[in-house]
């Protein structure tokens, strides 16, 4: 809307009317999906369950009711899928590894055929002109590693690296880019605290054990990167945003530091610091994980990139989170807030001086789209990845060095423990025939990339 008065634009104007011209040049554009909410085929070639397999089965987990043993099919629809990425017009795609496809039982034999696959995916990017960008865990850990403990095992850190390793001898330097772990904060607070993600146990000490051991994952897995794609870029993924204090009171300004604490520094600081911060490491007592000396030698190994997956910042009081009065939402209830992604990329620059360039490896959000005809008019997606690029934008134009952004998600997919009730995708997946429609907000990320 022009404010017709003075007919000044206001910002969702000029975040409609950029394009990628106005980013630096060489900045990537992707777009980004994972394994477990897209492949289905959950039993073929050799694919051993996950914990998310086994999480599904146990009812009154997933809202629907629902798993990802079929989810998109994109195990079998991969080409045209990937014709579609490439008319989207994106410079790139990130996607993730199974693991329970590559090393079915964990740890020891390597399965061919499942990295078969994943070579027919790089292979068939670069034949696209489509830079592949691989995640390496994006939560389906195998079950045989659940059954020993999972994350809280310090064994699973090692059979990561040597899981890393097979991959990245296989695909080598024909990916651009190696995430180790994605959002390791939901995969150990929410996973083996809050309960809601596989394997859904409520145990604060068995998170943070868990989050210390996916770090060490990520140390372990690095060099085994290096060794084998010394060309790729190699580093990790995490979900951060802002958490601000919902006023002046001292108790909320302390809850807000707290929350801080865990859900941002708690892994920002190990990995780009070499150390665990000392405020919430007293606050979590005597459920603090076990550290053995080198660990952190390891967790601060350097790192080419950090990706960050942007969705929304907390606004934290004495209580808990709140919701800002007059915030708009997204269908997930998460507030739409792109000045905090500007706010976001500020304090990485300023707190931490071993910061790497930046990738944003997800941004997005869920509507409830409905097709009418052959169209998707989803014009509140659109105004969230325009005005978030807007923002990213004028972090870059600040000095930060963001090097790309990928939108969540290619397609609608298994939302986690909202099953498929929750649509993310720029392209509508019609789950009983499997058909896929490019949303209006496609349609504008091409226009944007053109
Ligand atoms: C992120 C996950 C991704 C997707 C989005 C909505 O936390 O990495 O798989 O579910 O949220």
């Amino acid at each position: 809307m022009t404010n017709t008065l003075t007919d000044t634009p206001t910002p969702a104007d000029r975040a409609a009317a950029l394009t990628r011209r106005d980013f630096p040049a060489g900045f990537v554009f992707g777009v980004a999906t994972s394994s477990y909410q897209i492949e289905g085929a959950a039993h073929e070639d050799g694919r051993s369950p996950s914990i998310w397999d086994v999480f599904c089965a146990q009812p009154g987990r997933i809202s629907d009711g629902s798993s990802g043993a079929v989810a998109c099919d994109h195990y079998h629809r991969w080409e045209q899928d990937l014709d579609l990425i490439a008319a989207l017009g994106v410079d790139a795609y990130r996607f993730s590894v199974a693991w329970p496809r590559v090393v079915p039982a964990g740890r020891g034999p390597v399965n061919p055929a499942g990295l078969d696959f994943y070579e027919r995916l790089t292979d068939g990017l670069l034949a696209r002109g489509v830079q592949p960008h691989v995640t390496l865990y994006h939560w389906d850990l195998p079950a045989t590693l659940q059954d020993q403990g999972g994350w809280t095992n310090r064994d699973t850190a090692y059979a990561f690296a040597e899981y890393s390793a097979a991959v990245a001898e296989r695909l080598g330097n024909r990916v651009v880019s190696y995430a180790t772990l994605n959002e390791p904060w939901c995969s150990s607070v929410l996973s083996y605290e809050i309960g809601e993600h596989a394997p859904g146990t409520r145990d604060r000490a068995a998170a943070l054990s868990a989050a210390h051991h996916l770090l060490l994952g990520h140390g372990l897995a690095m060099p085994e990167i290096r060794r084998h794609a010394p060309q790729s870029q190699a580093g990790i993924v995490l979900n951060l945003g802002p958490q601000e204090s919902a006023s002046d009171r001292p108790e909320d300004i302390l809850a807000a530091r707290q929350a801080d604490g865990r859900f941002n520094r708690w892994f920002l600081d190990p990995l780009l610091r070499g150390e665990y911060p000392a405020d919430t490491w007293a606050d979590v007592g005597a459920d603090a994980p076990p550290v053995q000396d080198g660990d952190l030698e390891l967790i601060r190994v350097p790192n080419d990139f950090l990706g960050v997956n942007y969705y929304s910042r907390g606004v934290i009081g004495a209580q808990g989170g709140v919701l800002p009065e007059g915030a708009s939402v997204t269908d997930m209830g998460w507030e739409i807030h792109p000045q905090g992604l500007t706010d976001l990329m500020l304090r990485l620059k300023a707190d931490y001086p071993a910061l790497p360039p930046i990738y944003i490896t997800e941004n997005g959000a869920a509507f409830a789209d409905e097709r009418s005809g052959d169209r998707v008019h989803d014009p509140r997606r659109t105004e969230f990845l325009s005005t978030h690029l807007n923002a990213l934008l004028n972090a870059s134009q600040a000095g930060v060095d963001i090097r790309g952004y990928f939108a969540w998600s290619l397609m609608d997919n298994f939302e986690w423990a909202y099953g498929y009730q929750k649509r993310f995708g720029l392209v509508y997946v019609d789950y009983t025939t499997q058909e896929r429609l490019l949303k209006d907000s496609a349609l504008w990320y091409q226009a944007f990339l053109k």
